[in-house]
């Protein structure tokens, strides 16, 4: 995996962007102790058939879970391939994956994430001023079904799903008609939750659906889709 302050990629961004991230990707190593703890909860739910997602949301609240280095970078260049202008994201937590996304906006371009958990949302937009993004990037507070179906300006160039699994297809199936034709769509943790995104992955394989489609070797599993 490569060190963010040694990558080329990030070497041409604002030093506050490079510092932001380097200081979250810290921080965010204490993600693991979270996560142990919250595997009783998983398996119970499992056991009972019920949402793992629903049940380990509560003992989430303080988790970054973020995007890697690696992967922020690739949704970096893949904004600035696009020219991406609206950039929408399902899941933003602490910001990580905001930062890498609207560090790459053209002038007058706009970021839109979502955020169903209040610390979160508060701590992910001081994130972002704390990297000079504040004014080109929101995170819209609440449940994304509801807050990503308000209006946005533009179509969409880009859209970044890292929520709960569960919800990949209703969000996609909520922004289709606002991809602009060529826009990407990109998922992560094809590879961590296979069975629960086995439905999301055949949706956006399936060329009657109107995407172009492929998972990418991340450790996580990265899925790019093209919209047609
Ligand atoms: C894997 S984390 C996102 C990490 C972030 N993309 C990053 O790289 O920094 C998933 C986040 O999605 C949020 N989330 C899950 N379901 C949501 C929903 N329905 N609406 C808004 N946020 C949601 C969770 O609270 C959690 O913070």
């Amino acid at each position: 995996m490569p060190v963010l302050n040694e990558s080329r990629v990030m070497s041409r961004l604002d030093q506050r962007v490079t510092e932001t991230l380097s200081r979250l990707h810290r921080d965010a190593e204490a993600d693991k102790f979270v996560f142990a703890r919250s595997i009783p909860a998983a398996l119970g739910a499992k056991l009972r058939g019920r949402s793992v997602f629903q049940a380990v949301a509560p003992r989430l609240k303080d988790a970054y879970m973020p995007v890697t280095p690696q992967m922020g970078e690739f949704l970096h260049i893949t904004a600035l391939q696009l020219h991406a202008k609206t950039i929408v994201e399902f899941g933003s937590s602490f910001g990580i994956s905001a930062i890498y996304l609207s560090s790459a906006l053209p002038p007058g371009g706009r970021f839109i994430g979502s955020e169903m958990e209040p610390n979160k949302v508060s701590q992910a937009r001081r994130n972002l001023e704390s990297a000079g993004l504040a004014d080109v990037a929101e995170i819209r507070p609440g449940d994304a079904l509801e807050t990503l179906a308000r209006p946005m300006d533009q179509p969409i160039d880009l859209l970044f799903l890292d929520g709960w699994k569960d919800l990949y297809v209703p969000i996609l199936k909520l922004l289709t008609p606002r991809l602009r034709s060529g826009s990407v769509v990109l998922a992560d943790n094809i590879y961590t939750f296979r069975r629960e995104l086995a439905e999301f992955v055949a949706t956006v394989s399936n060329p009657d659906n109107g995407f172009a489609s492929m998972t990418l070797p991340f450790k996580s599993g990265l899925q790019y889709s093209v919209r047609i």
